[in-house]
């Protein structure tokens, strides 16, 4: 059975970007029947540039819940939180005495992150050393994730490799990423990249009235309801294409060059899909984050599931290492 892993930093409240482009497909991905997946919550990942401990919890929570709400089965799976399973941060250490300096310096997202960031510290630094016990830790064969963390696989692979090497045996296995090359960059409401770091979101798991502000607020051009509108160049209708039927997107590109239909309009409608395909999960979500405990519970029975397969893994390595 392939195993299939992947971890989700803690750090906000999932968006429709981050459902779209990562929740999603991760669910699908899990729901193969020759599969099983392990879905972890990256909470010392994030206190690399999250320091505030209410605030790194609440995301833990709330990130899990999204999972949750949007059919992840925890059951089926392996879902659990990263800082349970300490077995990680020794692995952490193995790694990073088999990790060249040069590989960390030049890494793309480091350097990324140093050049924006007034806290450079070195967790940022070792980060995809981290995320390559992540990996190596339970056996993965295949890694979902974003482009931006391709060059992070890669360095877990060499990684691996090199200790591989320096022992004479297979220890570690080498995973292989699955870049999600057909999902599309989610637009925000300004038409940049929807992203937390921009103000740009719409949070589908918000109250109802701040969710409409935002699908309200989204930018467009200036065109009145009398003129005909150009609806590839539209934000409102990138987004209401992400969502809707291709008989919906056909019918809303003859609204757009139809005069009489404004922006307003296409907004409402807008808002009315994302009701419709988020309703339930955000009572879900809210269900969950009101009962933190529910969370909690799912957490600690997936750190008890996972917890022998890490005990198993670092036991071979110490062992190869001579400890
Ligand atoms: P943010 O940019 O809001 O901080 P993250 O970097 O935490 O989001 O992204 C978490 C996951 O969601 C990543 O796998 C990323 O590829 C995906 N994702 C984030 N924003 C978008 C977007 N606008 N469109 C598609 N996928 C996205
Ligand atoms: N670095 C990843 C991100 O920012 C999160 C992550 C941590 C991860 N550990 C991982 C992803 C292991 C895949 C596998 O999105």
């Amino acid at each position: 059975m392939a195993r299939i892993l992947t971890g989700i930093q803690s750090s906000g409240t999932p968006h429709l970007g981050n459902a779209l482009g990562a929740i999603e497909p991760g669910i699908e991905l899990s729901q193969k029947k020759d599969a099983e997946s392990f879905f972890f919550i990256a909470d010392l990942h994030s206190l690399t540039s999250l320091k505030d401990r209410e605030k790194r919890q609440e995301s833990v929570n709330a990130v899990a819940a999204a999972w949750l709400a949007l059919g992840f089965d925890a059951n089926r799976n392996f879902f659990y939180r990263q800082s349970d399973i300490p077995a990680v941060c020794e692995l952490n250490w193995y790694l990073n005495c088999f990790t060249p300096f040069p590989m960390l310096a030049n890494a793309h997202s480091f350097k990324d992150k140093s050049d924006r960031l007034a806290n450079v510290n070195a967790g940022l630094f070792t980060y995809p050393v981290l995320m390559a016990a992540d990996i190596l830790l339970y056996d993965a064969d295949f890694v979902p994730v974003g482009k931006d963390q391709q060059q992070h696989l890669e360095m877990t692979r060499d990684i691996a490799g090199a200790l591989n090497r320096s022992v004479g045996a297979e220890i570690l296995k080498l995973p292989e990423s699955v870049i999600r090359e057909d999902v599309k960059t989610v637009p925000g409401t300004d038409g940049q990249k929807m992203s937390k770091s921009y103000g740009n979101t719409i949070d589908i798991f918000s109250p109802a009235k701040l969710l409409k502000k935002q699908v309200m607020g989204i930018i467009t051009d200036s065109k009145g309801m009398d003129e005909p509108k150009d609806p590839d160049s539209c934000n409102v209708f990138a987004l209401y294409s992400l969502l809707a039927s291709a008989d919906g997107i056909g019918e809303m590109r003859e609204n757009y060059i139809t005069p009489g239909y404004g922006y307003g309009h296409a907004k409402k409608e807008l808002l009315n899909l994302i009701n419709e395909k988020y309703g339930a999960a955000r009572e879900k979500y809210d269900l969950l984050t009101a009962k933190p405990q529910l969370i909690e519970e799912q957490l600690v029975a997936g750190a008890e599931k996972v917890r022998p397969i890490a005990n198993e893994v670092l036991g071979r390595v110490k062992n190869a290492l001579g400890y």
